[in-house]
């Protein structure tokens, strides 16, 4: 049911007035994003020019996912991660809808649901801003509202003092293909949890990958070495899971000097740099995350270096599956990675909470078994272990006699 103030909210808004509200970060303005006059009126009073975007704000997920039909399925599934809360999500929008809270750019819209009691059950989406000057401090309390725009305002609703920091901004404007979020504008949400919640896709700088990970894992190049040693020889047709710069890839393709290797991280500006150091004719490279659908194969090689360890167990044994089904008979699955090692003492590895997920050698010697692979460690060394894994030859049945 509306709280009194919805239904006031929802008023004011319906005839075309401006409405002062709390939101959960600071006060705002809001009005019908689709009334020409009132949304002129809310970037006058604000100072604010019209070619600059605004959010439009829904109090229900599902409203807004019922009026944005064109949202992709993996979109979705990351805004009902994130909301309702503190953050603004920049999402695509070809059907250019809201046309006035786009500024300059109709192709993106800027989408907010917030966790906001207050204001339950009001029912319309709205344009809103914060209720300050243009570039002006975020007003916290209602006396922070500069005078004239409370002044001017149609409903004032005061909701004490609020926390003060504006909505984080999210681009998702590529997440639906490559997975890819970023923040545009830091703010109530922190990086962190952001991470926590959506996977960690942009950890990584290309940039400084490789020093940082040179310092984390000082076996690197012994562990990639040990990798294409499993990796056997002669293998024509890889399928690389994380490829990240391309250091593996690179060894890989050394090693089966007649081979084309597909490979796939979700990270895209990692792919990039992966572009610029391997030989184009031999790589074909994929923004995708493990979890999702493998490519289909059948591949004699399939390897990963360093990046099995970011799914957690559940992910591990299903992906073990997967890899089972896109190789062909015979073929040979080897893993590099950090685990858990047996004596806790050799956990060295500084790992990420929520973003890096060992697990012991035998659980994934485990799952390997359950997914039809014969599985040995062939290299161990503290808290990292590479483990070749062959795909049984299938069965040949005799001719009857
Ligand atoms: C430590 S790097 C390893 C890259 C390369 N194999 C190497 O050894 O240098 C890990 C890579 O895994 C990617 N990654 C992390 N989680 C992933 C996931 N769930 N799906 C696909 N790639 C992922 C990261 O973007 C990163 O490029």
């Amino acid at each position: 049911m509306a709280t009194s103030e919805a239904e006031a909210f929802d008023r004011c808004v319906g005839v075309g007035g401006v409405a002062l509200f709390p939101g959960d970060t600071v006060y705002g303005l809001a009005c019908d994003p689709d009334n020409r006059f009132a949304v002129q009126r809310l970037y006058l009073l604000k100072r604010r020019p019209l070619e600059k975007p605004s959010a439009v704000m829904f109090f229900d997920l599902e409203l807004a996912f019922a009026t944005l039909p064109e949202l992709g399925e993996r979109t979705r599934a990351t805004m009902r991660a994130l909301l309702p809360g503190a953050v603004t999500l920049l999402v695509p929008n070809p059907a250019g809808r809201f046309p006035l809270a786009c500024g300059e750019d109709r192709s993106t819209l800027g989408v907010r649901v917030p966790r906001l009691p207050l204001l339950a059950g009001a029912s319309w989406p709205v344009l809103q801003s914060s209720a300050n000057r243009a570039g002006g401090p975020d007003p916290r309390r209602i006396e922070e509202v500069p005078e004239l725009i409370r002044a001017a305002s149609d409903l004032v609703i005061d909701g004490g003092e609020l926390p003060g920091t504006p909505s984080t901004v999210i681009d998702l404007r590529r997440h639906e293909d490559t997975g890819e979020w970023r923040i545009v504008r830091e703010g109530a949400v922190g990086e962190e949890e952001l991470g926590r919640t959506l996977g960690w896709q942009f950890h990584f700088d290309p940039a400084t990958y490789e020093a940082e990970i040179r310092a984390e894992v000082p076996m690197f190049d012994r562990l990639q070495a040990e990798l294409v040693l499993a990796s056997d020889s002669g293998a024509r047709r890889i399928l690389e899971l994380g490829t990240g710069t391309g250091e593996t890839a690179r060894r890989l393709l050394a090693q089966h000097p007649q081979a084309l290797l597909t490979g796939i991280d979700v990270s895209e500006p990692m792919l990039a740099a992966a572009r610029e150091a391997l030989p184009a004719e031999r790589v074909s490279l994929r923004a995708q995350r493990l979890q999702d659908e493998l490519p289909a194969g059948p591949f004699d090689l399939v390897a990963s270096a360093l990046c099995i360890h970011h799914l957690d167990a559940g992910e591990k044994a299903d992906l073990f599956e997967r890899v089972h089904r896109v190789l062909a008979p015979g073929g040979r699955f080897a893993i590099a990675d950090v685990v858990v090692p047996a004596d806790a003492d050799d956990a060295v590895t500084a790992l990420t909470a929520g973003y890096d997920k060992p697990s012991p050698v035998a659980d994934q010697l485990e799952w390997l078994v359950q997914a039809g692979f014969d599985a040995r460690v062939t290299w161990e060394h503290g808290d990292l272990a590479v483990i070749a894994a062959q795909r049984f030859p299938p069965l040949v049945s005799s001719p009857a006699t």
